[in-house]
């Protein structure tokens, strides 16, 4: 190991399956610690609308890939723009998040957002959520955190997200897709939705937003204590 390296800005990797709340945990905790926020699956959604767009199939792994070089989407804040145009809404619908796992699942695409992703790790350091934050992105991860929650857990918090934001929403579909989309991420061959080794375990069915927080950054403060 080169000594004099300037080490690398910490990264807290929070990964998870649908719904678990692990977007609005990590933005939390990167507002609370002055750190970078990386939505990953807003990366995948976001190309999988460019690919929409253009008219490349879901499935044309090297088509979608060239694409994800190609595309230059800028994160504002909870607004994206793709070629100067909004499209937050569009991409965080539950169809958008259909399309992005399926992309999700192409190792050749998920290569080509690899350095993407990595580009992120900026002083004063990241905090970023996805499936494979710990696992394949940033595998030297200060802190690890595998967030979940029951599958009825995150399907009704799901279900209030959408009528909150006025759109209509079935319970019961909502929980057969989130089951679907959990299967899909988990047997996927390419960057699996799993618990590693090294992650800690957030359950949060029966916490609130402000507790999860408070564990994470506790977890965070005495894993920094101890280096
Ligand atoms: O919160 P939700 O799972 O609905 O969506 P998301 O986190 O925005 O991710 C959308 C899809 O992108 C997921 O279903 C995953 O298949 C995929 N994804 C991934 O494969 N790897 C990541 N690091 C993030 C998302």
């Amino acid at each position: 190991m080169n000594s004099n390296a300037t080490p690398l800005p910490p990264v807290i990797a929070i990964d998870g399956p649908s719904a678990s709340g692990k977007g609005t945990v990590a933005a939390l905790v990167a507002r609370e610690l002055g750190f970078h926020y990386l939505d990953s699956g807003a990366i995948y959604r976001v190309t999988a609308h460019a690919a929409q767009q253009a008219g490349v199939a879901l499935d044309d792994e090297p088509e979608l890939a060239r694409l994800a070089h190609r595309i230059e989407p800028r994160f504002d804040g909870v607004e994206i723009y793709l070629d100067g145009a909004a499209v937050g809404d569009v991409v965080r619908t539950e169809e958008a998040g259909r399309a992005a796992s399926r992309i999700a699942a192409l190792p050749a695409l998920r290569a080509a957002l690899l350095e993407r992703q990595r580009a992120l790790r900026q002083p004063p350091g990241l905090v970023t959520d996805g499936r494979d934050m710990g696992s394949v992105v940033f595998p030297d991860a200060t802190l690890k955190i595998f967030l979940t929650a029951t599958a009825e857990e995150r399907a009704q918090r799901r279900y209030k997200q959408l009528i909150e934001k006025g759109f209509d929403a079935s319970l019961a579909a909502l929980l057969q897709d989130l089951r679907e989309r959990d299967a899909r991420d988990a047997a996927r061959s390419a960057a699996p939705l799993r618990q590693t080794a090294d992650a800690a375990l957030l359950d949060t069915t029966n916490l609130t937003i402000q507790q999860a927080v408070a564990q994470v950054l506790r977890w965070y403060r005495e894993t920094t204590a101890t280096l």
